[in-house]
């Protein structure tokens, strides 16, 4: 078993001492630019431009592009931003592949090293990632190791690869810790691609930030993720004014205080890092880091951000939204100041009435069908409970020997068929002890069908 290891070791060199460059500030004849890069001062392209030695960064010309790149140590620079405080930078990333010529297992694990300088893996942006079918990868830092393995067999996991998810199939991530200046990238020798090898030859481990990231199937069977990186990753460092001072002590001395704009602020509760950061106040934006270079918001030219539909002004440090005279604010809107706009009560009143008429009509409209849909269903039983017989027999010796009383007639006499009245029950109904007009007693005997038992609750108690 041999081990192929390529360290691909990355370094900033930076000297131990971190001084301010003489002549501080936003210098004449320094590049701003390099590239499709903007270069805001704090960091500086060559000699004299950056506040001090480690912001320094080379414009150099690169093979294949007329463009020149800004590079900070060996990593090209691609975004800074000085509102957030971070730079973007191009990092290697680690490889694990399957070498036909030689059978074995072939690596290459990246680097990197930023002790000494004012730089800090950003553990918000960025992500120990790993893709492979059969790999247990991770970073070792001075005081942790940081990994995770990933798999593709779904007798392993469960799971299948999955275009844009990164939980343990093909490709897995581990948080990265605070305060990380240092990692050295490696494969676990025991996970490889040696039976694979045909469908799945190589195996990544990278550094990368979160954001740009979005695994792809494709990954674990082609070179299709390498390829598409050129090798390189996006990462995200932080990066502070490195000091055992707070704030409040750094500002006393004048000559190395580094948020020197007016309407600046200083942070130094970084969580990354030991030091500070300058930036602009509320209501400014620009370059803390240069006289002058925090500069006020126009708020009233960025209606989107700012919203205001009234007479918009802009102050130091703020806007006002305000109405003209005769108007007046409500919810963020200028209202006209009449006291109550009499054309429009009509309207109002008129569209209230039509729609209670309209309540009332559709709930008479319903009563009225329910009420229909009562008598069928009351007739219906009457039927079923031979009642239509009854009734002929009835009709022909009316007055006789029999009697019709109403369902009304019924209720009264049975004190609406209450309980107390109860003289029995059987199995298909409830005899109630009734009293009729003229103090005739008579026994009721209110029936029930086994089946449609509730409907028949329902028409009795009705
Ligand atoms: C950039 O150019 C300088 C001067 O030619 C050279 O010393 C440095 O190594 C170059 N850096 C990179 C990353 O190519
Ligand atoms: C690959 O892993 C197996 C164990 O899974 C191990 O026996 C073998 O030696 C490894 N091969 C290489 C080339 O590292
Ligand atoms: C994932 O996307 C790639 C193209 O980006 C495609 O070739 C592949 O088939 C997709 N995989 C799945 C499982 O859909
Ligand atoms: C990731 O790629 C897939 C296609 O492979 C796409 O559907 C998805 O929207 C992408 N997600 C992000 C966050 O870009
Ligand atoms: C202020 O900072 C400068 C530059 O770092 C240093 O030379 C000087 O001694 C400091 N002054 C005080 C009073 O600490
Ligand atoms: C910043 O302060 C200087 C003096 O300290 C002043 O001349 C300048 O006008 C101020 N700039 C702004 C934008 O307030
Ligand atoms: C740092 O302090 C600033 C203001 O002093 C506050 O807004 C911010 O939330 C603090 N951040 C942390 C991480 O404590
Ligand atoms: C701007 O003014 C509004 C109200 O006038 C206030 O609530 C807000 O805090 C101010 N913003 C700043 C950055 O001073
Ligand atoms: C801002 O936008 C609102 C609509 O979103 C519009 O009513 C208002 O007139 C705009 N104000 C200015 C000053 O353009």
């Amino acid at each position: 078993m041999t081990k192929l290891l390529h360290s691909t070791c990355l370094l900033i060199c930076i000297s131990g001492v971190i001084g301010l460059a003489a002549a501080a500030a936003g210098h004449p004849g320094c590049k701003t630019r390099c590239g499709d890069v903007d270069i805001p001062f704090l960091f500086g392209i060559g000699d004299d431009c950056a506040i001090h030695k480690g912001f320094r960064l080379e414009c150099n010309a690169t093979k294949g592009t007329s463009n020149p790149k800004p590079f900070l140590g060996n990593f090209e620079v691609t975004k800074i931003s000085m509102e957030d405080g971070k730079v973007w930078v191009k990092a290697y990333m680690s490889t694990q592949c399957y070498d036909q010529s030689t059978g074995g297992m072939s690596y290459n694990d990246a680097s990197a090293n930023l002790i000494g300088s004012s730089f800090w893996l950003s553990y918000t942006d960025n992500k120990v990632t790993v893709i492979g079918c059969q790999t247990l990868a991770y970073m070792t830092t001075d005081s942790y190791v940081i990994g995770c393995s990933s798999a593709c067999d779904n007798k392993v996991n469960k799971l299948t690869p999955k275009n844009g998810s990164c939980s343990g199939a093909g490709c897995c991530q581990a948080n990265v810790p605070k305060s990380i200046q240092y990692y050295q990238g490696y494969f676990n020798e025991g996970y490889n691609t040696t039976k694979i090898w045909m469908s799945s030859p190589c195996s990544y481990m990278a550094v990368m930030e979160t954001a740009s990231f979005n695994f792809s199937t494709s990954y674990l069977t082609s070179s299709v993720f390498y390829d598409t990186y050129k090798g390189v990753v996006p990462v995200v460092y932080d990066w502070a004014i490195i000091t055992s001072k707070t704030c409040e002590e750094a500002r006393r001395n004048k000559t190395s205080y580094a948020c020197i704009s007016n309407n600046s602020q200083c942070i130094d509760n970084l969580t990354n890092a030991q030091g500070y950061r300058c930036k602009c106040s509320n209501g400014y934006e620009g370059n803390p880091y240069i006289k002058d270079g925090c500069k006020d918001i126009d708020e009233c030219l960025n209606n989107a951000t700012y919203p205001c539909k009234g007479i918009c002004t802009n102050t130091l440090g703020n806007f006002t939204c305000s109405c003209s005279p005769g108007s007046y604010m409500m919810n963020g809107d200028c209202m006209p100041k009449k006291k109550l706009r009499f054309d429009s009560v009509p309207v109002v009143v008129g569209a209230s009435i039509v729609s209670v008429v309209l309540v009332i009509t559709i709930m008479c409209v319903y009563l009225i069908k329910e009420r229909r849909k009562l008598q069928l269903i009351k007739q219906h039983y009457f039927r079923q409970h031979g009642g239509l017989l009854l009734f002929e027999e009835m009709k022909s010796q009316q007055g006789v020997a029999f009697k019709i009383f109403s369902h009304e007639e019924l209720q009264e006499a049975t004190n609406r068929f209450n309980e107390q009245q109860i003289l029995g029950q059987g199995g298909h109904g409830t005899v109630y002890k009734g009293l009729l007009k003229g103090n005739m007693e008579v026994a009721v005997k209110r029936c029930m069908t086994i089946n449609e038992h509730q409907k028949k609750e329902f028409v009795s108690s009705n």
